[in-house]
């Protein structure tokens, strides 16, 4: 799906904000939990550490702190928004939505609120989606959370997963732009391919297979994932996402000024930096601090490299996302 907008509104980001919970696990840790060290960990993945959301903290939680950076960014309040995605696959709980939970914690008015499931590419669904309903002219504002409280779905004991996951949230407003206001979402592009969805799953406690006491025993509670298919994946579809965005908008590579992509594993984003031949310099990288923060990471790239002064307002940004499904897609915007 894509489309280059030719509709009446267009969308603008007001306020970014993430926030990264406070306990921290690093590579020194995880040394003692299974056969790893830090040296593989950094020369494979680039990954430090990761940050780990406490007992009892859940995405809505995260989201919660996230969400009032971007209100005050954007000097809203909770009564502004019209309309809340989150995105997330390691919701709150199955029942109702986090994004319910956040919209009650927030004090928003009853407005439309609902999770979406797309993995690492949900922030990018999410804000396509976002982008849908600013157009049509629908909602003025929607705040659009990727969050993800992911540790209780890996298994610590699985080497493999363990060392790549961290927990986080990021929210962005996406709002009407005044007309001819320059810097807005310009396009979107999404994609799924279902027939490769059995690289990255999380087998159990859905309809299919519930949680019973078999389901403990063989481990199926947790994340499983076929590492170096979802590798070569990942940067080939990374590759073709970033092509299309720019194709759709006759914007060539150098004109762009931040690519912020999925961060999964730093030699994937190099990867793709070589085959997309972008300067790995404006390749925005912060999993060394968060590890792969699934639906959150590009949000706490964005907000990081926004914060460290790296990304500005008025700069053409390129967000790139792959994930479990698998899903992809792309979106270029002017900050
Ligand atoms: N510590 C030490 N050794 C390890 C570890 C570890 N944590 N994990 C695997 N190894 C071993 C393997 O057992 C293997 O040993 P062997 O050669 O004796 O068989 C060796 O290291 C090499 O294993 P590979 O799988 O070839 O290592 P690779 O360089 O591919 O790195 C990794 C593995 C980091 C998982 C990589 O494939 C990767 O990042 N894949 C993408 C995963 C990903 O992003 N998943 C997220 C889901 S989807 C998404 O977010 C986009």
């Amino acid at each position: 799906m894509g489309h280059d907008g030719a509709g009446e509104f267009r969308s603008k980001i007001s306020g970014i904000g993430s926030y990264l919970p406070e306990k921290i696990l690093t590579n020194f840790d995880l040394e003692k939990m299974v056969d790893t060290n830090n040296d593989w960990i950094i020369e494979r993945t680039g990954i430090k550490h990761r940050h780990i959301a406490k007992d009892g903290e859940g995405v809505s939680d995260l989201g919660y702190h996230a969400a009032q950076k971007a209100l005050k960014m954007a000097n809203l309040t909770a009564q502004d928004i019209d309309m809340i995605i989150v995105c997330t696959v390691s919701g709150d709980q199955v029942m109702p939505s986090t994004a319910c939970v956040l919209q009650s914690k927030l004090g928003c008015r009853n407005i439309f609120s609902f999770d979406l499931s797309a993995a690492c590419s949900g922030f990018v669904y999410g804000l396509s989606v976002a982008d849908q309903f600013i157009r049509t002219g629908m909602y003025k504002h929607v705040l659009v959370v990727g969050g993800e409280v992911l540790h209780p779905f890996v298994n610590y004991e699985d080497r493999e997963t363990c060392i790549l996951f961290g927990d986080a949230a990021g929210a962005w407003i996406v709002s009407r732009a005044e007309k001819e206001y320059p810097n807005v979402i310009m396009s979107s592009h999404l994609h799924a391919d279902g027939n490769l969805g059995d690289l990255f799953v999380l087998p159990a406690g859905g309809s299919k297979i519930p949680f019973s006491a078999e389901v403990l025993a063989n481990k199926t509670q947790y994340v499983k994932m076929k590492g170096r298919e979802i590798f070569k994946n990942a940067v080939r579809t990374m590759t073709d996402c970033c092509h299309e965005a720019l194709n759709a908008n006759g914007v060539k590579p150098h004109e762009v000024d931040w690519l912020v992509p999925h961060q999964a594993n730093l030699r994937i984003l190099e990867s793709v930096a070589s085959h997309f031949e972008f300067p790995t310099e404006k390749v925005v990288v912060s999993l060394h601090e968060t590890g792969n923060t699934s639906a959150a990471s590009i949000p706490v790239a964005f907000d990081m490299a926004f914060q460290e002064g790296k990304i500005k307002r008025g700069q053409l940004i390129l967000l790139a996302a792959f994930g479990a499904g698998l899903t992809s897609g792309s979106l270029l915007l002017r900050f």
